[in-house]
């Protein structure tokens, strides 16, 4: 049956605007982030992510001297099918065994000469989310390819290095790969893909590429991929102020380029190549406008006079920024809670109000049962009208106004139809009283993904 709303005699409100107020107050100052507070609730970038070991360009650059020694005594390059290359397999090898990595040599042939990749695994990880970067060693046949590609082979190999000396035990598992051939068409790492089981392909969360990092006249280029490896470069750039821009002098002319036609999701950095700096590039970053990132592109020049520090110094840094926070935050999976747990009054047959709740680091789109916990306080829950607002502004409703529906508050779990809209986002819980008298507030609210 049901009764009247006028009929019923008014309670007196439990709770007085008043109090509602004071409450929201205390709850902001408690809740400094209104993101979450559930154990396993992410801010993905990633939640419980440890933070990065500064890496020491000192080191970066002792394997750029060791790359140019042994070109120097092999002809002049480190070019696939050349005793430079597998002179600087064996160096990074070396390395790498030494600080604990598994390492797998994989060879090809290519052109009517062995090449190689070289595979180093930090053992431990959850082995079905590999975070992967890595950088081609070979160079052209030109020159010692110091900024193309020793820099990003010594970043890489920094960075791995730097892994073992804090003998880091990530949540997932960390492999870092040096590739071979790819200045013939990015031989190697299409090799290492084209052999990998399915199975072991679909392991692999990340591919996280660096080709010249280190160019004499740098422009800041982050490949605009996927987003979660993007968001981690761009947040250390941000940290130290300095302005990035997407990487446009040629997708898909690098290793990365293997992994994303396979599906697997990359991201990666680059100072520039032939391209010219621009005036306003020259003025936001320095350097010279109107000469190209890198003058020593593909030529014999490209030695170890051939590099900018800071930029190879920033981008080291940044990898391991990547790194850390890809391999060591939590993975983003169903049954994630995002939760705002500060209170909001509702004004009493008034303007609507809202709650945030801020998602981040997921890809794609929400679930198509989102689940939304919902819990106001409130006299008179027929009063509420309450929405579901997705990052777009799209409005779901969760609950109608009924003036016979007398009883207190809203506390449900409502599931919505949310695979249209992107999952990253602010998402608002809208809730407006539309009825004089009964008043209450949002206590808290929260999305299951
Ligand atoms: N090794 C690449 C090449 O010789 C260099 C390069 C050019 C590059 N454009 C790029 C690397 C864009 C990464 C992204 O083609
Ligand atoms: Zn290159
Ligand atoms: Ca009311």
């Amino acid at each position: 049956m049901t009764i009247p709303r006028s009929s019923l005699p008014r309670r007196a409100p439990r709770r007085t605007a008043a109090a509602a107020v004071v409450a929201v107050a205390v709850a902001g100052l408690l809740a400094a982030s209104p993101a979450s507070s559930a154990e396993d609730a992410g801010d993905r970038a990633g939640a419980g992510a440890q933070a990065a070991p500064d890496i020491p360009l000192a080191g970066v650059k002792a394997h750029l001297t060791q790359f140019q020694s042994i070109a120097n005594a092999n002809g002049g390059n480190r070019a696939h099918g050349r005793t430079g290359y597998k002179a600087s397999i064996d160096y990074v090898r070396g390395k790498l065994d030494a600080a604990g990595f598994v390492t797998t040599l994989q060879q090809f042939t290519y052109s009517g000469t062995t090449g190689y990749n070289l595979i180093a695994d930090w053992p431990g990880g959850d082995a079905n989310q590999v975070v992967m970067a890595g950088a081609h060693l070979d160079s052209v046949s030109s020159g010692a390819g110091i900024n193309d590609n020793g820099s990003g082979s010594a970043a890489v190999l920094e960075t791995a290095l730097a892994v073992s000396r804090a003998q880091l035990q990530p949540a997932k598992h960390l492999r870092f790969a040096w590739w071979g051939a790819e200045e013939l068409g990015l031989v190697g790492s299409k090799h290492y893909v084209n052999t990998l089981p399915t199975t072991e392909r679909a392991k692999i969360a990340g591919y996280i590429n660096l080709d010249m990092v280190g160019s004499p006249n740098p422009g800041y280029f982050v490949y605009d991929d996927d987003p979660a490896i993007e968001k981690a470069f761009k947040d250390w750039y941000a940290g130290i102020g300095v302005p990035t821009e997407i990487e446009t002098e040629g997708d898909g002319r690098s290793d990365h380029a293997s992994f994303k036609n396979a599906g697997i999701p990359v991201g990666g950095l680059f100072t520039g190549a032939s391209r010219v700096k621009t005036a306003a590039q020259a003025t936001k970053w320095g350097g010279t406008a109107g000469q190209a990132f890198d003058r020593c592109y593909h030529s014999s020049c490209d030695t170890t006079s051939n590099i900018n520090d800071t930029a190879l110094d920033r981008n080291s840094d940044a990898l391991a920024h990547a790194i850390w926070t890809l391999g060591t935050g939590a993975t983003p999976e169903p049954g994630d809670v995002y939760e705002n747990t500060a209170d909001v009054a509702i004004p009493d047959n008034g303007a609507a109000v809202t709650s945030t709740v801020a998602v981040s680091g997921r890809t794609g789109n929400a679930p198509a049962a989102l689940r939304v916990g919902v819990d106001v306080k409130h006299t008179w829950r027929g009063d509420l009208v309450v929405d579901l607002l997705a990052p777009d502004g799209t409005a779901y409703r969760l609950k109608n106004s009924s003036s016979s529906d007398s009883a207190d508050n809203v506390v449900a779990t409502y599931t919505v139809d949310a695979s249209s809209e992107t999952a990253n986002g602010s998402w608002r819980l809208r809730v407006q009283d539309v009825a004089a008298q009964d008043t209450g507030y949002i206590d808290s609210w929260k999305l299951t993904f």
